[in-house]
């Protein structure tokens, strides 16, 4: 669980997976929510770039900023270093003499950058608005109902909880109460091979498709080895039958993002562009991982890229802010979006300029503003998750 501000009182019972207003209210158990409580500068104020640069450099060597690979570009510009979930959990841990890490990326990984660095560095996500709606489908009390179903099934021992880094920190603390480990879509394939040297079965939360996408495009099991856990159904929607004869229980979340790329995205695009290569996040479904020619996260699509022939063709399946920068980046390559609509991260793109202006000026002035921090019990079992993580081979 972590500390934010105390919600505004709507008379009204949150549920557990409240739908807010962007950037409204607050429900403290859900991912997203608040208001910002300063006085943010007008986006229209032709002075942000400047300000922004100011406030970072009155802040010198206190402040660390880092961006993930979706972040717009008026804020990525102002990243000490940019990467994937995976990088930055690293980068995170590697800063020490940093007094104030801001994180530019979503609510969860901000926790975890909490939980990996000193007590005495304060973790700042300049709008608490950008939280993650796949960490949302997976509450601690949904994932504690889950871990008595499977123990009644007789099965709880030989389970392994896989948690993606897209979850709360009270799922990670779970994670690592149970002896499982999270993972990130750079290292799925080897916190599985991890996970089955240690049990029988995988519980993977919260991501089914990157759970079912590593599983059997990566590991060679087959679909009908996958069963789909469903918090919302009585036993998770399972037989115990089907339950016992499972090697991967993927729980039912998914990226709403992602999810919009379908099979006729791929199959479209293959006749519009002849000789497409098409890149994919392993978030999308497994239809769609299918039929591409390369997976991978945020940073292997760069480097993919990177690494790609002058004149190659290119059709990418994952974030608009990400897909727009590789294109930008190589005007010699043909790069398009994979999906026919744009398609941003709502959350993701909380973070803009103005909010980013009033974290640094809020720090430089000595004020802290929406500190993450996650509670100490919670974060020694998250840490523990996440440390076998970055022990993987
Ligand atoms: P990466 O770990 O590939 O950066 O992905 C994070 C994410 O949220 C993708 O939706
Ligand atoms: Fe969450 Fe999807 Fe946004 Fe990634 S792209 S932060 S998984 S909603």
């Amino acid at each position: 669980m972590t500390t934010a501000q105390s919600p505004v009182d709507l008379g009204v019972e949150p549920t557990p997976l409240a739908l807010l207003l962007l950037g409204r209210e607050a429900d403290p158990r859900s991912e997203r929510g608040v208001e910002c409580p300063g006085d943010l500068p007008s986006p229209s104020d032709p002075d942000l770039v400047e300000r922004a640069r100011a406030a970072k450099e009155k802040l010198g060597d206190k402040v660390f900023v880092l961006g993930h690979h979706y972040q717009r570009d008026e804020v990525i510009q102002f990243a000490d270093v940019t990467g994937d979930s995976f990088k930055l959990a690293k980068d995170a841990a590697a800063k020490p003499e940093a007094e104030y890490i801001v994180f530019c990326g979503v609510h969860f990984m901000a926790e975890s950058a909490d939980i990996l660095t000193s007590d005495d560095q304060k973790v700042v996500l300049p709008d608490l608005a950008a939280g993650c709606s796949m960490a949302d489908m997976a509450t601690a009390e949904q994932v504690a109902e889950c871990w008595d179903v499977l123990t009644e099934a007789g099965i709880a021992e030989q389970v392994v909880p896989v948690s993606y880094m897209n979850s709360s920190a009270d799922i990670k603390a779970f994670t690592g109460k149970h002896g499982g480990t999270i993972c990130t879509s750079s290292n799925a394939k080897r916190a599985l091979d991890w996970a089955f040297e240690q049990g029988e079965k995988v519980l993977f939360l919260p991501d089914q498709h990157l759970g079912r996408n590593t599983a059997v495009r990566d590991m060679g099991l087959s679909l009908d080895d996958c069963v789909l856990y469903n918090p919302h159904k009585p036993n998770g929607g399972l037989t115990v039958e089907e339950l016992r004869n499972a090697k991967m229980i993927l729980w039912r979340g998914h990226c709403s993002v992602h999810g919009r790329f379908s099979l006729d995205s791929v199959n479209d695009v293959r006749e519009r562009i002849p000789g497409v290569n098409v890149l994919v996040h392993p978030e999308c479904k497994h239809e769609v991982v299918a039929a591409a020619d390369h997976v991978g996260s945020t940073e292997y699509i760069i480097k993919t890229l990177e690494a790609a022939p002058a004149g190659s063709k290119w059709a990418i399946g994952t974030e608009l802010n990400l897909v727009r920068r590789v294109a930008n980046a190589h005007p010699d390559k043909e790069v398009v979006f994979l999906d026919k609509t744009v398609c941003f991260c709502s959350t993701m793109n909380r973070i803009d300029l103005p909010h980013l202006v009033w974290a640094l000026e809020s720090l430089a002035e000595g004020n802290l503003v929406n500190r993450i921090e996650v509670d100490k019990e919670t974060e020694s079992f998250a840490k523990l998750a996440l440390e076998r993580m970055l022990a993987l081979p």
